[in-house]
């Protein structure tokens, strides 16, 4: 199914097994076959990648995992934050589309129902000194899978309780990425991080962290320009990036 869009997946390479689409998407880019846009999709991930160097599981043919690539030439290497939350967005308007209406992101861009992970994305830039070249967006959602070996990991099937039709939410997913990465193009980032933490799961609530191996209370206050999650603790508004802190459950 095409989606309906001016280049969002107007580029398409399905492979039924693949170790990871973004690592698929990286070879395109390498040879030069990619225009902006261009999606790689699959069935089957066999060494699918997370954050934080933690590998991606999905059981075969149920769930959607797609890279897309794209050059944000527009963006400024330290805005690089921003495409993270118009990813974020798009995937979290598939997901209130679906019913989710209180799926949330979950800093810096996991999607999460309630306490549980629903899915991720992966962005991986290549950079030149001032702007970002390209980027390798990898999205991994879980739809129709029901079993997981982690308690913390849920699917929009479990949730709402049907199965869904993966190809059409491929198709839906790229539109709404459109929409939302040409908001990214025409400026509009402070409209796109005003719905985004709008959207972030724990804000401004008081939630137990750990940084610097050590177990603290504080209250997230919001994401700064580069991406920081700035977090209140012991009355000190304090900064950290993407590895300096980590949720307590
Ligand atoms: C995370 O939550 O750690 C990010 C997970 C990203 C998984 C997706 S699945 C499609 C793409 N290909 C990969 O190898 N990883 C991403």
């Amino acid at each position: 199914m095409l989606p309906n869009t001016l280049f969002m997946g107007q580029q398409l390479f399905f492979l039924p097994v693949c170790e990871s689409t973004n690592s698929e998407a990286q070879q395109l880019l390498i040879k030069n076959k990619a225009t902006e846009g261009c999606v790689v999709l699959t069935d089957e991930q066999t060494r699918g990648r997370g954050q934080r160097g933690n590998s991606w599981e999905a059981a075969p043919g149920k769930n959607i995992t797609l890279s897309v690539i794209l050059s944000p030439v527009f963006l400024a290497v330290r805005h690089q934050f921003h495409l993270n939350m118009a990813v974020s967005l798009a995937v979290l308007d598939l997901l209130r589309e679906q019913g989710l209406a209180q799926a949330q992101v979950k800093w810096p861009n996991d999607l999460y129902f309630e306490d549980k992970k629903l899915g991720g994305i992966l962005i991986e830039n290549t950079v030149n000194s001032q702007s970002i070249q390209h980027s390798i967006v990898g999205i991994g959602l879980n739809i129709n899978q029901l079993h997981f070996g982690i308690s913390t990991a849920t699917s929009v099937a479990a949730v709402v309780g049907t199965q869904l039709d993966v190809k059409r939410l491929v198709a839906r997913l790229l539109e709404l990425l459109e929409k939302r990465y040409l908001e990214l193009r025409s400026g509009k980032v402070d409209k796109l991080k005003y719905e985004y933490l709008q959207a972030l799961y724990r804000y401004q609530e008081q939630h137990a962290f750990e940084v610097d191996g050590k177990q603290v209370a504080g209250r997230i206050a919001g994401v700064d320009e580069d991406g920081r999650l700035a977090v209140e603790i012991d009355g000190e508004l304090r900064y950290f990036a993407f590895k300096e802190i980590a949720y307590v459950i």
